[in-house]
């Protein structure tokens, strides 16, 4: 198994994911390529420091730029802040690396659609971390959508919610850069994401986006406040490509919630329904048999539901947010060493923000508009 090294930017939430996820691939999934901790920048010298430590990562460096540079190096993580992905991600596409970019890709479309291109035309690989749609469950869910157990699919309900920013006196963090979008990038692209990944692409959309909280305090405890210029909460109508309708509501200031990362597809012969709150379990009901009879089965994640069977040999002993990233990571790795492609890549990162994009302009627009 040759090795193959990996450069992780960002030291914070998603900086450690991915440097757990690498670390425990070889173990788990005896991939193609053995991916070797091979350098950590932060260009926070402590962060990068600890983490260096505490992964075991051979090098490390305050400035990305070395990372990229380094001939070691052949898969570049990003994980900062979304204003930084593109700047990152198109100097390691120019140095010839594959990229694993944190979610959401870019600030915009016209952002994600050039990391697009330029992925494309280096003929590299991508992957964006949209890791929920690593779920086996959810895999199993899609292929029985779309083998045609629910019947003609009428209706997908969509939601993520989470409580983060429900507090007015939580302060100002990059998360509310004016040059984005709020709730509807931070967590709404994993729902979009999702909806993608079930039921093909939306073709249209009307979007409601909202502030709930119109100023923070620039700091923890600052008595200076800023404007808040992105949506708190946004709740979208849509059409897809398919023909059936549905709804999504991102929000990050729904008190209580913490990854209320949820759907309900409904056909006319069965339904699911999910949430991240208990990712272990998918609700399915087939209407089928006498009334007074039926219900909603939950099925159970198990090693029928590769690959949690690499993780455990038994049945709801549960895989949890770290396996997900560990699968993420693992997919990716096959497809460098030219194997199929997992996904989602670059380009679907941009269909996922086009579809972001329309929703603002829609808000602002106040009518349907189509995905360009
Ligand atoms: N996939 C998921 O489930 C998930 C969850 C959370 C966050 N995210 C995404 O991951 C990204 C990072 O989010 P996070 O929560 O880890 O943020 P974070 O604030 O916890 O960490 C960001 C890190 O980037 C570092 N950094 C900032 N500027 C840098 C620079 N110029 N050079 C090098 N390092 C720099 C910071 O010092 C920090 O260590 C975002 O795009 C976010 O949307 C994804």
């Amino acid at each position: 198994m040759p090795d193959i090294g990996v450069g992780i930017i960002g030291t914070g939430f998603m900086g450690r994911a991915h440097a757990m996820a690498y670390r425990a691939v070889p173990g788990i999934f005896a991939p193609p390529l053995r991916p070797a901790l091979e350098m950590i920048a932060d260009s926070d010298a402590a962060g990068a420091e600890r983490a260096f430590h505490a992964f075991g990562f051979r090098r490390m460096t305050t400035d990305w730029r070395a990372l990229v540079a380094d001939p070691s190096v052949s898969i570049v993580c990003i994980t900062t802040p979304t204003a930084l992905h593109r700047e990152m991600a198109l100097a390691a596409i120019a140095a010839g690396k594959h990229v694993h970019c944190e979610k959401p890709l870019a600030l915009d479309a016209g952002a994600a659609e050039e990391m697009a291109r330029a992925a494309e035309a280096a003929g590299i690989r991508t992957q964006v971390g949209f890791n929920y749609l690593k779920n086996p469950l959810l895999g199993r869910a899609r292929e029985m959508i779309a083998s045609g157990e629910l019947g003609e699919i009428t209706n997908f309900r969509g939601i993520h919610a989470e409580g983060y920013m429900a507090d007015p006196e939580a302060p100002w963090t990059w998360r509310l850069d004016p040059a984005g979008a709020g709730a509807i990038a931070d967590i709404g692209s994993h729902i979009i994401g999702l909806a993608r990944f079930l039921l093909g692409p939306i073709a249209e959309l009307v979007a409601d986006l909202e502030t709930v909280v119109k100023e923070r305090p620039e700091a923890v405890g600052s008595a200076r406040r800023r404007a808040v210029e992105v949506d708190d909460i946004a709740r979208l109508t849509l059409r897809f490509a398919r023909g059936c309708g549905g709804t999504i509501e991102a929000n990050w200031a729904a008190t209580g919630r913490t990854m209320q990362l949820g759907f309900e597809v409904t056909g006319s012969r069965g339904a699911f329904s999910f949430t991240q709150e208990r990712m272990n379990e998918l609700l399915f009901f087939r209407a089928a048999g006498a009334a007074g009879t039926r219900g909603f089965t939950r099925i159970e994640a198990g090693p029928e539901h590769p690959p949690y069977g690499l993780f455990c040999p038994a049945a709801g002993h549960q895989l949890g947010f770290n396996a997900l990233k560990t699968i993420e990571a693992a997919d990716f790795l096959r497809a460098i060493a030219g194997g199929p492609e997992a996904g989602p890549d670059f380009r679907e990162g941009a269909e996922i923000q086009k579809v972001i994009d329309t929703a603002l302009r829609s808000a602002r627009e106040r009518r349907w508009l189509g995905i360009p």
